[in-house]
């Protein structure tokens, strides 16, 4: 069978330093290919070469064995290949339907035509990847789960060969990951070729056809999943056999040092929980359930229509995020781009940029000082940069969200809200952060970790707070919770009801 595409010898250099090495990938036609590597191997500078937005130094890219003239966007739109970036393009301005046609080959009127027109483009698209929301929402006020399906929506909607997409599960939970595998199951029985760059072995291993290894910018090698293993995978990803670390004993302790009762928001209603010393109490719940609404409540985001929130057993009325810091409380954002980090600054400003003031003297900062305090923490989280002095936009996406977590850990809070700290991150970097986690709860922190992976819940908390629909609806000790459990939790079941 012919190659559909087939990419030969791909370098790419960044200020002198390799993110591709001679890197080759090629894809059947209909086949599910998993492109696989630890942060900063290269994954996303390959896929955005063969998109055309960005340029290699050297290579070839031959489609249906014809060489592939790729300069632009547009070029690879017109050989049939469209891409999902993992840090979503779509513009935060224009309506969904707007970001599903601008520059869109398919529809070549543009955004600005009619409506109606607008809409009946767009929403046989909207309705396959499962979004309900409006299409005439601005983009910039939608959660970073529901751009993520418009991003969807838009390579569909281009009729592509060959969708490119770059960790596109990351910020989908259960159900709107289940109906993506599902999309993409359908995809390829009608042809489309699909490059799946993912962290998650177990969507790998669900979906895929083959998988492309890559270490520091080579291929490592190709496997086919069907007769390889997750952990054949992981050890040519990181070249080595990765221990296990699972949480030693914890020690909660019975002092509180949160307390919400009644908390009822525009998303939430009637919450109550208290977090100890020492403890890390998970979050679960699907998409939309109020999770991320929890840390906007605490951080001084969301207006409170009712109950009270308690820190150290002190009523605390929050009005802003600034006053939240003050008094001890964190929150690392779901969302790096739009909520956390500032892409221009450097990384190592982005690492400080909370603390400033305490290390500021007579108006200045002092830059050994700055570098002394972070050196330590992304030397803990195993980062990935070429220097702390380039923009942090230009790093990996799994080392822009260690770049995000080191920010919070040099502030140091006793409450630390954590919205998914390991999207986005390798299976060897989530061990780094988890150990981090379980070090922090050691010092006596106080920690809420958001995550859509119930292994993650189940392996970093004490307790589990399960939410639905904005209500609590249910709470496990972590060492008993299944993730049946939380799962019927996480769709409104009660104990005891039957479907
Ligand atoms: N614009 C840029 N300027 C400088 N360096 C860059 C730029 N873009 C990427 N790099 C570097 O190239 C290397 C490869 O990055 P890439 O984003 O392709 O990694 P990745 O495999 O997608 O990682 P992740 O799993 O974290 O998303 C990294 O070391 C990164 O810092
Ligand atoms: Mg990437």
């Amino acid at each position: 069978m012919q190659d559909l595409l087939r990419a030969e010898n791909i370098s790419k250099t960044y200020g002198g330093v390799f993110a591709l090495n001679k890197a080759s990938l090629t894809l059947r036609p209909g086949e599910v290919h998993a492109l696989v590597g630890e942060n900063g191997a290269g994954k996303s500078t390959l896929i955005m070469i063969l998109a055309g937005s960005a340029k290699p130094d050297s290579g070839h890219i031959f489609i249906e064995g014809r060489p592939a003239d790729i300069h632009n966007p547009l070029d690879s739109q017109r050989l049939g290949v469209a891409i999902i970036y993992q840090e979503l393009d779509l513009f935060p301005n224009l309506t969904v339907a707007e970001n599903i046609v601008i520059r869109n080959l398919n529809f070549p009127e543009g955004p600005f035509v009619s409506a109606r027109k607008l809409e009946a483009f767009c929403r046989p698209f909207l309705e396959q990847v499962g979004y309900d929301g409006s299409l005439r929402a601005i983009a910039g006020r939608l959660p970073i789960g529901q751009l993520q399906l418009i991003a969807l929506a838009r390579a569909l909607s281009m009729t592509a060969r060959v969708i490119l997409m770059d960790e596109p599960t990351s910020s989908l939970a259960g159900d709107g990951v289940e109906r993506l595998l599902g999309l993409i199951r359908k995809l390829r029985e009608q042809g489309t070729a699909i490059v799946y760059v993912s962290h998650k072995m177990d969507e790998i291993f669900a979906i895929c056809d083959r998988a492309t290894v890559l270490r520091d910018g080579e291929t490592i090698g190709v496997q086919e999943i069907r007769t390889t293993s997750p952990e054949t995978l992981i050890r040519m990803m990181v070249g080595r056999d990765l221990e296990k670390r699972s949480r030693s004993a914890s020690q909660v302790t019975s002092e509180v040092i949160l307390s919400v009762s009644g908390l009822t928001t525009e998303k939430l209603s009637n919450v109550s929980f208290e977090v100890h010393r020492g403890e890390v109490l998970g979050i679960a719940g699907l998409v939309g359930a109020g999770r991320s609404e929890l840390g906007a409540a605490l951080f001084g985001l969301d207006k409170l229509k009712a109950g009270e929130i308690r820190l150290h057993g002190r009523k605390f009325e929050c009005r802003s995020p600034a006053q939240a810091i003050d008094r001890g409380i964190g929150l690392v954002p779901e969302d790096r781009k739009i909520q956390g980090l500032m892409p221009q600054m450097s990384v190592l400003e982005n690492g400080t940029i909370a603390v400033i003031r305490r290390m500021q003297r007579f108006g200045f900062v002092q830059r050994d000082q700055e570098l002394e305090a972070v050196a330590p923490l992304f030397r803990a989280l195993n980062m990935k940069s070429a220097s702390m002095r380039i923009p942090v936009k230009a790093l990996s996406g799994g080392n822009q969200q260690k770049a995000l977590l080191a920010r919070w850990l040099l502030i140091d809070p006793d409450l630390l809200f954590l919205d998914d700290p390991a999207r986005g991150i390798d299976v060897g970097a989530k061990q780094d952060i988890y150990q981090v986690i379980a070090e922090l709860a050691a010092k006596g922190k106080g920690l809420i970790l958001v995550s859509s992976e119930l292994p993650e819940l189940l392996n970093c908390s004490d307790r589990i707070l399960v939410l639905s629909n904005g209500r609590v609806t249910g709470m496990f000790d972590a060492a008993e919770a299944t993730q049946e459990s939380i799962m019927a939790s996480a769709v409104g079941m009660r104990p005891g009801d039957r479907q």
